[in-house]
């Protein structure tokens, strides 16, 4: 049994999309996604080899119908989960979909005693960063230029302890 199956994640239904695990015919789909939203994308291997990293990495995909329209990769290390990458496709976004993943997994890793939620995000990212603060996050570090001259990078977490 994976630590996914473990966490007995209930079924993501959020306006008709699936939450899944991904698997390796995904990852040309999740690639076209990535490509087209960061600068410094995954490749097809890193996809490859945190799907082969179960249980310490669960990543996973939204489907809609029969379409890959984003994805998420979190890894649970300890007691903490890490919110490695996510994205949505630009045609289905500001629907939600990124909220109810995150807070879908960060029940998740409550259900399984994580005590906190950690990520990272360039500080010009206001999409991302509105939303994890909506959620709860809170900036702990800023990596001064971290991305290059004018791009830090924050560290936020989300206390997971009620
Ligand atoms: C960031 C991202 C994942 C959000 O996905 P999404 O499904 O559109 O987000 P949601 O619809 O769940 O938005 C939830 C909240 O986040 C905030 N938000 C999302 N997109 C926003 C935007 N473009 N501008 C300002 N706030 C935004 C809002 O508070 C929003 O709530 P609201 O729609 O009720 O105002 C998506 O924009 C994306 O894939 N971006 C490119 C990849 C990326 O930057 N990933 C994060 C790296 S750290």
């Amino acid at each position: 049994m994976t630590l996914f199956e473990a966490m007995e994640i209930s079924p993501f239904t959020h306006w008709g999309a699936q939450l899944r695990r991904m698997q390796p015919p995904d990852v040309e789909a999740v690639l076209e996604i990535e490509r087209r939203n960061f600068g410094d994308p995954w490749t097809r291997r890193a996809f490859l080899t945190e799907i082969e990293a179960a249980p310490v990495s669960q990543p996973l995909v939204v489907e809609y119908e029969e379409r890959i329209i984003g994805y998420v990769v979190p890894w649970f290390v300890a007691d903490e989960l890490q919110i490695a990458d996510i994205a949505i496709h630009e045609d289905f976004r500001r629907r939600g979909l990124a909220r109810q993943i995150i807070m879908h997994l960060c029940e998740a890793a409550q259900q399984k005693n994580c005590t906190a939620a950690h990520l990272e995000v360039r500080h010009t990212n206001t999409a991302a960063r509105q939303l994890y603060e909506s959620l709860g996050f809170q900036i702990t570090t800023v990596r001064r230029a971290y991305y290059g001259p004018a791009e830090d990078a924050l560290l936020m977490s989300k206390n997971l302890i009620s």
